[in-house]
């Protein structure tokens, strides 16, 4: 089965509704956008729409206003640095549903851009309230959902409006699922996938559903921690989770079972307090002593994931290798962001932080997929279908 995209239909003079995740961080001070690469992101389908003479009445949330009115979160600095990267006006209105959402979409012409108000000011978008989607889905004939960032929510926009409204994927939403789903279905083997981040209970479901795809598991960042207690090491005042201990242990049991190669880390950085100029050395894994704490793997443990990534087809990375916000252990995950650059095999970076650390380095461009979802990346590696894509038609052919 594969999921009809906006080319499967004819949006020519159609009022077409779009979600798109503008869920971007914007500056206290000025409130102008500080990081645009969702917002670029969605302009192959906004551009694909206006080319082929559609009404193109856009829909997001920013931020948890919670149903109510947030002044700080309205869209309007959203639709400016849209209209700049568009190249064309885009009309920014103060509601997303009722008189003035109507009398605007009726004011359109093809080819037009509109940005309806931050949809989760109105209680009936999380509350996913069948009456808040009809209104909603009256604005438009079509129903593309382009936002994968928040196709883990079953909310108004993303999931309710499919009941009345004709539901396609956009170009982004197509892309992401492609990339992910190709990984976890068909990847070109050997496939490793390098998990970090701080805590195991984050990632556990990612783990248990990837140990059983992968040919190789990387771990790093705080959650190695745990893996290296279960694995009998001393971690000193390292992060652990102590009742996570069974579960690392049965992540190693399945991937022994399964012939997986786990590696954890040989040597780490260790520092004498959680601080950003924190005394640090790097110690062989074998020899935290008390008092001191892991915060990044070492270059020894860079070194191996480098030669063991080297041989890979297909590399599948989430979650930092250090507490990557302090300067000083952000280098193993700029490290492992740079190998994964010079990689000639699928790459796909899932989100969060190590999106992060890539795009600092300048280096998405040499990645083959940088995912823009935080928690819809994850829920989508733990094998869970979401309801903003279980919603889109799909076809046979
Ligand atoms: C995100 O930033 O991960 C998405 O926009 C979803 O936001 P939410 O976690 O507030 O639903």
């Amino acid at each position: 089965m594969r999921t009809e995209t906006i080319r499967d239909v004819d949006v020519k003079s159609r009022p077409v509704l779009v979600r798109v995740d503008f869920n971007v961080p914007l500056d206290k001070q000025t409130r102008q956008v500080m990081d645009d690469t969702r917002i670029r992101a969605a302009l192959p389908t906004i551009r694909y729409l206006i080319d082929h003479g559609a009404k193109v009445i856009l829909c997001s949330h920013l931020g948890r206003p919670d149903g109510k009115i947030v002044e700080a979160l309205r869209l309007d600095p959203v639709a400016k640095r849209l209209s700049e990267l568009l190249g064309q006006p885009v009309k920014k209105i103060g509601a997303a549903v009722g008189p003035e959402a109507q009398a605007a979409e009726q004011a359109m012409k093809p080819g037009e851009v509109l940005l309806l108000e931050n949809i989760r000011f109105y209680p009936g978008e999380e509350s996913n309230d069948p009456d808040f989607a009809r209104e909603l889905s009256s604005l438009a004939q079509i129903y593309v959902n382009d936002a994968f960032g928040t196709a883990h929510r079953a909310h108004a926009s993303t999931e309710g409006v499919a009941t009345f409204l004709p539901a396609y994927a956009g170009l982004l939403m197509e892309k992401e699922i492609e990339a992910l789903s190709r990984a976890l279905t068909n990847p070109a083997r050997p496939f490793a996938a390098v998990i970090g981040g701080a805590k195991v209970s984050d990632k556990i479901k990612v783990l248990q559903h990837l140990v059983d795809k992968v040919d190789t598991l990387l771990i790093g960042g705080g959650m190695a921690n745990t893996f290296l207690l279960a694995d009998g090491y001393q971690v000193g005042d390292s992060l652990v989770e102590s009742d996570r201990v069974d579960a690392a242990l049965d992540i190693m049991s399945r991937a022994n079972q399964r012939g997986v190669k786990l590696l954890l880390p040989k040597d780490v950085v260790i520092a004498d307090s959680f601080s950003a100029d924190a005394v640090s050395r790097a110690v062989p894994a074998t020899q935290v002593p008390n008092g001191w704490r892991i915060l990044d793997i070492g270059p020894e443990t860079v070194e191996s994931f480098s030669q063991e990534l080297k041989r890979c087809q297909t590399v599948l990375w989430n979650g930092p290798m250090g507490v990557f916000e302090f300067p000083r252990f952000a280098e193993g995950t700029r490290s492992i962001a740079r190998v994964l650059a010079e990689l000639n095999a699928t790459t796909i970076i899932g989100g969060g932080e190590s999106v992060a650390a890539v795009e600092q380095l300048g280096l998405s461009d040499r990645m083959t997929h940088v995912s823009t979802g935080g928690g819809a990346t994850l829920e989508f590696l733990e094998g869970r279908v979401l309801p903003g894509v279980a919603v889109l038609r799909t076809t046979k052919n």
